[in-house]
C-alpha cells in the first residue's frame, strides 16, 4: 500500500468507492471541485496494483485543518489504512503550522468514532441533526497536533 495526492485520473475510483460507502456521498461535481481547489488536499491510499482503496480528504486553513472526508473498501478495512492516512495527513498538517485538527462524525458511526478516539481526538459539541439521509447528529471532535507524536 501507499499513499498518494490525488489527481483527476482517481475522480472516478473516488467516486465509486464515495456512492457504495456514504447515504450521503459527495456529488463527483464536489469531489473534483475540491480536487482543484487550493485549501483542499486529497490523498488515496494504493494498493500493489493502482487500485484506490481509500482516501482522506482536509481542508488546510492557517493553524486550522478540517478533515471533511475518509473512507476505505469494506474488504481492506481493519488492516490499518485508514490510520496510515490520518498519520501522513498529520505530518502534513504539521509540516504546514496547522496545530488543531477538526472533524465532523455520526453518532451512530461506532468504527469510525473508534479510530479517532485511538487516535486522541476529543469530543467538542455535538451538532443536533447535523446531518441528513438519515438526520443524525454529530459529534465535533478535535485533535491538537502540537501534542501528537506523528509517526514518520
Ligand atoms: C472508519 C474507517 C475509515 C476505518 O478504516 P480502517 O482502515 O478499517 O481503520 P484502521 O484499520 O486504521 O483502524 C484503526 C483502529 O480504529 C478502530 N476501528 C476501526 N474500525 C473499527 C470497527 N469496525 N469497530 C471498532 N473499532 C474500529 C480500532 O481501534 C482500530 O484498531 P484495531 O484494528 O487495531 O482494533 C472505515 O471503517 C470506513 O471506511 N468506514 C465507512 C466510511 C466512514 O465511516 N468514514 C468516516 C466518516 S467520519
Amino acid at each position: 500500500m501507499r499513499i498518494e495526492k490525488a489527481n483527476l485520473t482517481h475522480l472516478d475510483s473516488i467516486y465509486d468507492i464515495e456512492i457504495k460507502t456514504f447515504s450521503d456521498a459527495w456529488s463527483k461535481n464536489s469531489i473534483k471541485s475540491a480536487m482543484e481547489s487550493e485549501p483542499c488536499n486529497i490523498f488515496l491510499a494504493l494498493d500493489d496494483d493502482n487500485t484506490v482503496i481509500g482516501y482522506i480528504f482536509f481542508y488546510l486553513i492557517d493553524e486550522e485543518a478540517e478533515i471533511l472526508n475518509l473512507a476505505v473498501i469494506p474488504e481492506k478495512r481493519r488492516m490499518g489504512i485508514a490510520s496510515s492516512l490520518l498519520k501522513y495527513s498529520f505530518e502534513i498538517m504539521k509540516k504546514n503550522g496547522v496545530r488543531n485538527a477538526y472533524l465532523d462524525v455520526r453518532k451512530s458511526n461506532i468504527p469510525a468514532l473508534s479510530l479517532y478516539k485511538s487516535f486522541n481526538f476529543e469530543q467538542l459539541t455535538i451538532r443536533k441533526n447535523y446531518y441528513t439521509k438519515p438526520v443524525e447528529d454529530a459529534i465535533d471532535m478535535c485533535l491538537c497536533l502540537d501534542n501528537e507524536e506523528v509517526e514518520k
